[in-house]
């Protein structure tokens, strides 16, 4: 069977556009993708399909709103897709989506194509956008948190970070074994422009010495004590993870303050977009189908603005306005047992 992709999605012909369907929604992936939006969607389209009710995929997220990229989709075009990370409908960040002209001309769209309800799968970016569409044009949106970082407020996990972080993990198993054999220490960089969910969880996996994230202040000179003691007590081949968006700037900039106070071997590894790629695990495959289903059954109830998010591995529905003005709880009493555990 031929994989789909935006390119292969038959359109829509003229007459399908002028008879209304008895329900029709749109779904659409925007800002960073994350491994399991595939997931996601196809679980949208055959619950919606299950409930006589007629999907569009957006093309390019927000873009594709406000140019007018539609196509059906139907239970077969969502068919071998599960398993790929990524996501068949693309993606992107847009800017005319922030500005009320952008989104009145995406809402023109949606009623161009007799769309009832919108499912957003996406982060703080995207969520962001949808609110003000709902708010400004009367559009029924439910939002599904897809992100790596994630740092969405109302939900325990969002799509795609378990993958994320077993990427890193794997990668991070790795550097430590030429860490050791060259008795160095690397600044392992990871994502997370504003948080740093990734860099806790993937540093208590990985054993790190130290992690730093924009969360808590970086005390260079804590570091410095840190990796010094280690080195003293024989420690060969040492890791500090660094979340990308951390105040001191990043692994490279860390890593030249410390190379000022201490004599030390020391290397960088970025692991960059290499995180967001890749098949999904079992566990974010599962998440993004439950996740699409609540989607799903909360827009043919009618639920309008809100996010469907899991707590205590149940779905919750959360309202956007707050999911964008609040900040998730990160909690920094574990990177105390990760300074315990340095050894
Ligand atoms: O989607 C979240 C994220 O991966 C962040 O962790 C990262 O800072 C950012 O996206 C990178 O964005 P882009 O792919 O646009 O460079």
């Amino acid at each position: 069977m031929e994989l789909t992709t935006a390119e292969t999605l038959p359109s829509f012909s003229a007459e399908e556009l002028e008879s209304p369907p008895e329900r029709r929604i749109a779904v659409l992936t925007s800002g960073g993708d994350a491994p399991g939006m595939n997931a996601c969607i196809r679980a949208v389209v055959r619950t919606a399909s299950f409930r006589g009710t007629e999907v569009v995929g957006v093309i390019r997220g927000c873009w594709g709103l406000i140019e007018d990229h539609f196509r059906p989709l139907t239970s077969r075009s969502v068919g071998n897709i599960i398993q790929r990370g990524g996501t068949v409908l693309e993606t992107s960040r847009c800017d005319p989506f922030m500005e009320a002209e952008g989104r009145s001309k995406a809402a023109e769209n949606l009623k161009r194509h007799h769309v009832q309800g919108l499912i957003a799968i996406g982060g703080d970016g995207t969520f962001r956008g949808v609110e003000a569409l709902a708010r400004e044009q009367g559009v029924q949106v439910v939002g599904v948190p897809g992100t790596i970082d994630n740092d969405l407020y109302g939900t325990d996990y969002t799509i795609g970070y378990d993958t994320a972080i077993n990427t890193a993990l794997s990668a991070i198993d790795r550097l430590r074994d030429t860490a050791f054999s060259h008795e160095r220490v690397f600044f392992v960089e990871v994502m997370g422009r504003q948080t740093g969910f990734i860099a806790l969880e993937v540093g208590i996996a990985g054993g790190a010495e130290d992690i730093m994230v924009p969360e808590t202040d970086t005390d260079v000179d804590a570091l410095c004590r840190t990796i010094q003691g280690s080195l003293d007590r024989g420690k060969k081949g040492l890791i500090v993870v660094v979340a990308e968006g951390d105040e001191a700037g990043g692994a490279f900039a860390l890593a030249e303050e410390v190379k000022k106070r201490l004599n030390m071997d020391y290397r960088v590894a970025v692991l960059g977009h290499v995180q967001r790629g890749g098949s999904p695990t079992a566990r974010d495959r599962i998440r993004a189908t439950r996740l699409g289903v609540a989607a799903v059954e909360a827009t043919i109830e009618g639920k309008d603005r809100i996010m469907v998010g899991t707590q205590a591995n149940r779905i919750v529905h959360v309202p956007l306005a707050d999911v964008i003005a609040r900040k998730k709880p990160f909690d920094s009493d574990l990177l105390r047992m990760v300074h315990m555990l340095a050894g």
